[in-house]
């Protein structure tokens, strides 16, 4: 994947390791970097009632793949769902991941069965970590927008500053104190974290005045419920793009599914077409082939593949303007196509 890294993220630990007698990356007393390992539950904590806290360890005490604030993993569950979740363990931790997953009220299965089902001592697949949410390290202030459980990914995120002595400011907004996750560990650092409860202030958070009292050159970041981040996107619309960064938990755009055209896979030399009413990844799919996903709603950048020719139809909310318009690569799970032929490098 050739998401921009962060300063220390993924694609950088690649460069520093070597290829391994098999061709996979590993970096002594690593595990691999490539490719899913398995993991166990060794611990779980309830943050509210609907938020749960799972530590994940490797069943034989390997080090695992670094990862920088800001990345999630993937959970490969039993039942055939694979669900994307921000680490929010200090990115300093080499022998645990730490996820935080909250029970989604309109679960389609993945978040339920977590809740429901997985126990201390569980073994799942996981994907390394990924990060499309990096933090700008050499960025003279930092000013950190949470909502609900999209505080997960900025829990690391301030571990991170705070250990580079950054300066930095975290708003948090939950509904109410109940329903807020991981208070005692942002309460730690007194008065970087401003706490915002709905049902106290009796009202939403003021995002454009969070803004406007930004220091100049400040990066500002926003991971929350899509009211959250449209009312970030308004309140950041004079800011420099480049200073502005949002994650995404659920989809921004329809799914396009009006097919109609041919998918020429390079690799495989095969052509497809991809019908009305199916996307990319489904089509594949139909012909038996395995790519790799996720979300299936264009969020967490799984599924991204190289485009060699031809004119995506963009529909996630990974990629940035600049990378929609370069149409280098596209999202196979939820992106479609504007001309006749996309010609793949799967
Ligand atoms: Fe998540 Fe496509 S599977 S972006």
């Amino acid at each position: 994947m050739q998401k921009a890294p962060g300063p220390s993220g993924t694609a950088r630990f690649a460069r520093l390791t070597q290829p391994g007698p098999a061709g996979r990356l590993r970096l002594h007393g690593y595990m691999a970097l490539s490719g899913n390992f398995k993991m166990r539950v060794t611990s779980i904590s309830w943050e509210t009632d609907h938020i749960r806290a799972f530590e994940l360890r490797s069943p034989d005490g390997e080090l695992l793949p670094p990862f920088t604030a800001g990345s999630h993993i993937d959970l490969h569950l039993p039942i055939g769902l694979v669900r994307s979740y921000s680490l929010i363990n200090p990115q300093s931790e080499n022998h645990r991941y730490v996820v935080g997953v909250a029970r989604d009220r309109d679960s389609r299965g993945g978040s339920r069965y977590i809740h429901d089902e997985i126990r201390v001592g569980d073994v799942l697949p996981v994907t390394p970590p990924r990060n499309l949410f990096p933090i700008e390290e050499s960025s003279t202030s930092s000013v950190l927008i949470g909502g609900g459980i999209g505080i997960t990914p900025i829990v690391s995120m301030v571990q991170r500053l705070a250990e580079m002595g950054a300066t930095w400011q975290l708003f948090y907004a939950a509904r109410s104190r109940a329903e807020a996750a991981f208070l005692d560990r942002l309460e730690h650092y007194g008065n970087s974290v401003v706490f915002h409860f709905d049902d106290e202030a009796g009202g939403l958070i003021d995002l454009e005045a969070v803004v406007a009292n930004g220091s100049e050159g400040a990066h500002y970041y926003c991971c929350g419920p899509t009211a959250m981040l449209c009312a970030f996107t308004d309140a950041t619309r004079e800011i420099d793009p480049g200073c502005v960064h949002v994650e995404h938990f659920s989809p921004v755009e329809d799914v396009a599914s009006e097919g109609g055209f041919l998918v020429q896979l390079a690799k495989s030399g095969r052509t497809l077409a991809v019908p009305e009413g199916s996307t990319i990844l489904e089509t594949l799919r139909n012909a038996g082939m395995n790519p790799l996903c996720s979300c299936q709603q264009g969020v967490c950048g799984s599924c991204e593949t190289t485009v060699l020719a031809g004119e995506p139809d963009h529909r996630d909310a990974v990629l940035t303007e600049e990378e929609r318009a370069s149409n280098a690569t596209m999202m196979i799970c939820c992106s479609g196509s504007k001309s006749s032929t996309l010609v793949l490098d799967i």
